[in-house]
């Protein structure tokens, strides 16, 4: 086992993910933690080169597998290069997407199945995350959100209703399968509401160890 541990967040483009990391980071190093935190596809220099290719509205060509390769070739390399290593050193690694992105995105959206898992486990290299926090948002809310923003849509956000649906049903899927990993989030309360709850379930699952 790990003597760090691992934790990872879920969940579209405008649920709030990356404030509740940042609120959850600053308040374990608050409390006297080693924080690390990172993001996928990214968080390597090469995972970022990767990253690019993925997102890049212009490989609109890229076929199904090519595309859960790569989402699994920038985890590799994250794993391998700082995630493992710093759950080896005892650090709170937090990640903004994992492996069950790869699961509802490319198994589901993109209808691949199996594979994915497949594909992935020699990146994951038993890697798993302890805790998974799923930031669940009405698509509306969320596309509202998005456009108050005014960035432009990467390759995987342009892809069709259809497809959505389909990544929404894979991450229902998984909190049924997973349900003492994944926490499922209320991503339309208040960022206090949220961050108080996220807090306590992360301390009391340090404090049960
Ligand atoms: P990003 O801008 O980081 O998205 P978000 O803010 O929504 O987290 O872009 C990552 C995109 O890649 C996002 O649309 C989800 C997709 N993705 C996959 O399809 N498979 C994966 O394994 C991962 C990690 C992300």
């Amino acid at each position: 086992m790990n003597k760090g541990m691992f934790i990872t967040f879920e969940g579209g483009d405008g649920s709030g993910k990356s404030t509740q990391i940042e609120i959850l980071s600053g308040a374990l190093e608050a409390t006297g933690f080693d924080v690390l935190t990172t993001r996928e596809p990214g968080g390597t220099a090469i995972s970022e080169a990767v990253r690019n290719i993925l997102l890049d509205p212009d490989n609109g060509e890229m076929s199904p597998v090519t595309e859960a390769m790569l989402y699994g070739a920038a985890r590799a390399q994250l794993v391998h290069q700082v995630i493992k290593p710093a759950l080896e050193n005892g650090m709170i690694v937090i990640c903004d997407r994992f492996l069950d992105s790869s699961i509802a995105y490319q198994g589901y959206g993109r209808q691949l199945g199996d594979i994915v898992e497949k594909i992935n486990e020699p990146a994951i290299d038993e890697c798993m995350p302890e805790i998974t926090f799923f930031m669940n948002l009405d698509p509306e809310v969320a596309s509202g959100r998005i456009g108050e923003r005014g960035e432009d849509k990467d390759r995987i956000e342009s892809e069709s209703e259809e497809f959505h649906r389909r990544v929404a049903k894979g991450y229902e899927e998984l909190e049924k399968k997973y349900p003492d990993r994944i926490v499922p989030i209320d991503a339309s309360e208040t960022v206090d509401k949220i961050s108080v709850k996220i807090i306590e379930t992360v301390m009391t699952r340090i404090y049960q160890r």
